[in-house]
């Protein structure tokens, strides 16, 4: 264990939920000091002596919250918290901006109060706009079916078979890509991410933005799963068809392709922005980490990262200067733009500061559903040429989905440069242990 690390005492938002459990686990495991939040309390996820019941959004959840960052003198707070089901999202909208807007202003303002400024925030990659699948001729890219189907035994052939052609795998999105997300979930996330940039300019918060792609290889808490894998593994267990949702799509074997990040890499990728932060407090202490000697160091690195201009993105320019008052108000009234005017915001490649930054974290790799699908059943050994298997772990084609985007790549070359990060778990590890989990 890294002494710097003892340094700091993390608040964990959404403790309970599938990420939140997994991440107070490990940071704990790794000797920080951890305390959670969440509306509802899972013993099956967390243990009691780290946990306090809050509804993020309730009338007292500042002044609780305050009392909280206080009494254990947290440092750096990992907002979690969130309604995260897309189609849920769509038919309650207002629930879905209330409680996860409301719920992120209320972390924050509580943040401000107790004088707590490090942030890491889980945004989501689908915050961003589309990825263009026209070529260009602005048709439409054609499937380019391989005549192999996953009821082949050979899984390995078939998974390297399907691997996504260059045309795809060119399309990757970029942290500086535009944003324009098509779910309201997205629009939820992509408006907390502009609040807390708010905060950033105004009260000198440092914020970690993490988009985080298709996480898996833990145990989600709902009965019946929403994502992927966790679906595919308990279809295997209820002896039930699978539904794939759209053939068509302009991908190899027409279902669309996915970047899929274990949980533990994702936690590593926290651990890194927390120990760059860590490094910062032990050589200059809390109190004289002035938010100027913040900047300019972190400015150092982001400009040498920029020099080396590998990924393309724009110079990054940093205000150092402290607002007034005047300034706070009306920058605060920002709140109140409409999704448009916050997509132009942060699609604009210049908005980032080093006090605000924004890493997609995902595998940089992408699967299609059929490719996961033949990769689930190889854990199984299911013989697709078997009919009897076939009743077993059967799919079905239905209509695409609203909302569904063909495909979702992250480019993770700017974690793996300034947080020296990469994802080291494979498909297959982020299957094996979704089944362990889930057993
Ligand atoms: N799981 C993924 O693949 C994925 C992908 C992209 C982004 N994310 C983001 O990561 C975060 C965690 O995701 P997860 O998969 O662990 O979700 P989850 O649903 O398993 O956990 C979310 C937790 O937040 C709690 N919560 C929700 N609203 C709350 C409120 N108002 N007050 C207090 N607690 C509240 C829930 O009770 C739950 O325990 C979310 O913000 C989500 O948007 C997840």
């Amino acid at each position: 264990m890294n002494n710097l690390g003892k340094q700091s005492n993390i608040l964990i938002t959404g403790i309970c939920g599938f990420i939140g459990s997994h991440m107070a686990r490990q940071l704990t495991r790794l000797g920080y000091n951890v305390y959670g939040v969440d509306r509802i309390y899972r013993h099956e996820q967390i243990c009691e002596d780290i946990f306090y019941g809050l509804d993020l959004t309730a009338d007292n959840a500042v002044v609780e919250l305050t009392d909280l960052l206080n009494k254990y003198k947290i440092n750096i707070v990992i907002h979690l918290a969130a309604l995260i089901q897309v189609g849920e999202g769509e038919q309650k909208p207002d629930l879905y901006y209330l409680n996860n807007v409301d719920g992120t202003k209320n972390v924050l303002e509580a943040m401000r109060i107790a004088g707590v400024k490090q942030l890491i925030f889980s945004s989501t990659a689908a915050v961003y706009k589309p990825v263009d699948m026209t070529d260009d001729d602005g048709d439409e890219l054609k499937s380019d079916p391989i005549s192999i189907s996953p009821r082949h035994t050979d899984h390995n052939k078939y998974r390297d078979l399907m691997m996504p052609p260059v045309s795809i795998l060119k399309r990757t999105l970029k942290e500086t890509d535009p944003v324009d997300p098509i779910s309201v979930y997205g629009k939820t996330k992509l408006r907390c991410e502009q609040i807390i940039k708010n905060y950033c300019d105004n009260y000198s918060f440092q914020a970690v933005i993490f988009r985080f792609f298709n996480v898996a290889g833990g145990k989600e808490i709902y009965k019946k799963p929403i994502h992927l894998i966790p679906i595919l593994v308990q279809k295997i267990f209820m002896k039930e068809t699978f539904t794939i949702f759209g053939k068509n799509y302009p991908t190899r074997d027409g279902t669309c392709y996915r970047d899929y990040l274990h949980v533990d890499d994702l936690i590593e990728a926290a651990v890194s922005a927390i120990k760059r932060w860590d490094r910062l407090v032990f050589m200059h202490g809390y109190n004289n980490i002035g938010d100027n000697l913040l900047s300019t160091m972190l400015t150092e690195q982001v400009t040498i990262i920029n020099d080396s201009n590998t990924n393309g993105d724009s110079p990054i320019t940093v205000d150092q200067s402290e607002k007034n008052e005047e300034d706070i108000v009306l920058q605060n009234s920002d709140t109140n733009l409409n999704d448009e005017e916050v997509c132009k915001i942060l699609g604009d490649p210049d908005v980032e500061s080093s006090l605000f930054r924004v890493y997609n974290l995902g595998m940089g790799i992408c699967f299609s559903v059929l490719q996961v699908y033949a990769q689930v059943g190889s854990h199984y050994q299911v013989d697709y040429a078997d009919p009897d298997e076939k009743c077993r772990f059967g799919f079905e084609f239905k209509d695409r989905r609203q909302g569904d985007p063909p495909l979702l790549l992250a480019n993770v070359m700017r974690a793996q440069i300034e947080l020296e990060w990469s994802a080291k778990k494979c498909l297959d590890a982020i299957i094996t242990d979704t089944i362990r989990n889930m057993s």
